[in-house]
């Protein structure tokens, strides 16, 4: 990472919000990174950060095992912000006093400021702030100052002499401190003096510059899905190397209509990059035979992907480095605060999961960045919308969106079908809004009427959510007019269905897909 940027460490203490944290960072067009709360004190210096932001947490202070930073952070002469959590281990390292309330603050809170010099500076008398915290700071440590207060908080915001320290109770980074994005910027740019050079157009000149620099003459192989992070990073290391790249599209057959076609026409037409596209439809269909269980699915298609893409490098000859698309989310090293590590819900495969047995060395320009910054530099390098704008589309493909036997005729049934969802969604002017908008096809047939003759053919269920993230999700409330339209298409154009259903479940309980 180039060092003219200005770094900030955002020290986690396993709040569900830090990421957020990161973003609203990054938003503010300055560097950060998240790290796990206990990280070794000399790793944290090496960064040499401009400033810290230590998290929330669902802990409490004043619990025995309860989680710390190394008490150095505190000496490092650099300003440090806490929030919730953290600004209660900063009061209990300075010999504050925390104490847990009888009363919660949980939601909105309105927040009174009592200084508004610098972190406040600009807001008023008083806002409306998110709090989510059962401790607070009774006593402030000595040299410590109240910045603001709100009904249950007494020191709701605090600040040292000399205006380095400073805590927050409230958390700045969600939406619900209307604020809080304010307030950031007053801590980084006013208190830590930074400056907003982390842009996406820096960062693709500088990856550009980097990734040339590593490769030297050597070739490069990458996955290419047709998703965003795989299509965007094609395209960076094609004007990075240009010809020391070559991509490797694998068609397993499960992928939606037409999608290869587009594919080949994009990178071999427009980007004239050296694209071995691979039809392995049969040999993914041969493996997949009479299979039902969906985690056996994926791991089908997962090995067999590994051994396509092995063969296919090794017939490119002399290539040491493998580019892929990794995205920060995959790399943050979360702290396990809350015991056990979840349950595996579905092994997810993506071409992102390549052997370390290929020996090759990694290139992975997105490690330290956000899907959303991904999208950001895939403008800066003018990729087309449509690729850009691209849903998620799980890595075992339309396989897991045909409930039971993957077969060719029913794959050929969903991609039809899904092809009209696709259609009509974007039509309507929903394919941006919506998380994800597919098809799903069922091991179920029903009785219809055709004309004058009776029917027993398959049943389609339209699946549209949105999320955030992926991890929960809320079922779309698509006008009535749109689903009536995808359902017409669909039993008029698609033979063997004669009846399509809306799936209105949320994750939780349910999930995104159907498998
Ligand atoms: P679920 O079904 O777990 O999906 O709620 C959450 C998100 O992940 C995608 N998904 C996958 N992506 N390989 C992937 O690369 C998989 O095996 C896989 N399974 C689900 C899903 O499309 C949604 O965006």
């Amino acid at each position: 990472m180039d060092q003219s940027y200005d770094k900030v460490i955002i020290l986690d203490f396993g709040s569900q919000y830090t990421q957020l944290i990161a973003r609203r960072v990054r938003e503010l067009k300055i560097y950060s990174e998240i790290l796990p709360c206990n990280t070794p004190f000399k790793n944290i210096a090496r960064k040499n950060p401009r400033a810290i932001i230590l998290s929330g947490g669902p802990a409490s202070v004043s619990s025995k095992y309860s989680p710390a930073c190394s008490s150095k952070v505190f000496d490092m002469e650099i300003p440090v912000l806490g929030i919730c959590y953290g600004m209660q281990l900063m009061a209990k390292h300075f010999k504050g006093r925390v104490l847990s309330s009888s009363r919660r603050e949980y939601g909105r809170a309105q927040l009174f400021i009592d200084r508004s010099d610098d972190l406040f500076k600009g807001l008023g008398k008083s806002i409306n702030v998110w709090m989510s915290h059962g401790d607070g700071v009774k006593r402030l440590p000595g040299g410590f100052k109240r910045v603001a207060h709100s009904a249950n908080s007494t020191n709701a915001v605090m600040r040292n002499r000399d205006g380095k320290m400073y805590g927050l109770q409230f958390h700045p980074e969600v939406v619900h401190t209307p604020a809080g994005k304010r307030i950031l910027r007053n801590f980084l740019y006013g208190v830590a003096g930074c400056a907003g050079r982390w842009t996406m157009k820096s960062f693709v000149k500088h990856s550009v510059e980097e990734i040339k620099s590593m490769v030297g003459d050597d070739c490069v192989v990458c996955g290419l899905s047709g998703g965003v992070d795989s299509s965007v990073l094609a395209v960076l290391l094609n004007r990075a190397i240009g010809k020391k790249l070559t991509c490797v599209f694998v068609d397993n057959g499960l992928l939606r209509k037409d999608e290869h076609k587009k594919v080949i026409k994009t990178f071999r037409g427009h980007y004239r990059i050296a694209l071995k596209f691979v039809d392995a439809k049969k040999r993914f269909l041969d493996k997949l035979k009479g299979v039902e269980d969906p985690e056996k699915k994926r791991k089908i298609i997962g090995n067999e992907f590994i051994r396509v893409f092995e063969e296919e490098t090794k017939k490119i000859g002399n290539v040491k480095w493998l580019a892929q698309g990794t995205l920060y989310p995959d790399v943050i090293e979360s702290v396990s605060l809350r015991g056990a590590p979840s349950a595996t819900i579905k092994s997810h495969h993506n071409v992102g999961g390549l052997p370390k047995k290929m020996k090759l060395k990694l290139i992975e320009p997105f490690r330290e960045l956000f899907k959303d910054e991904v999208r950001t530099v895939g403008g800066e390098l003018n990729l087309p919308d449509e690729i850009i704008w691209r849903q998620p589309f799980p890595g075992p493909g339309l396989a897991v969106r045909i409930i039971g036997k993957v077969t060719s005729k029913r794959l050929d049934i969903l991609k039809e079908a899904d092809a009209i969802v696709v259609e009509e969604i974007k039509r309507a002017g929903y394919y941006r809004k919506v998380w994800q908008a597919f098809a799903v096809l069922l091991p179920v047939k029903s009785v219809g009427v055709m004309g004058d003759e009776r029917t027993y053919e398959n049943t389609i269920a339209v699946r549209a959510v949105n999320s955030k993230d992926g991890m929960t999700a809320d079922w779309v409330r698509l006008p009535y007019g749109l689903l009536g339209t995808i359902s017409n298409r669909i039993i008029n154009e698609v033979n063997e269905v004669n009846r399509v259903v809306y799936d209105i479940s949320s994750k939780p309980p349910s999930t995104i897909e159907w498998e």
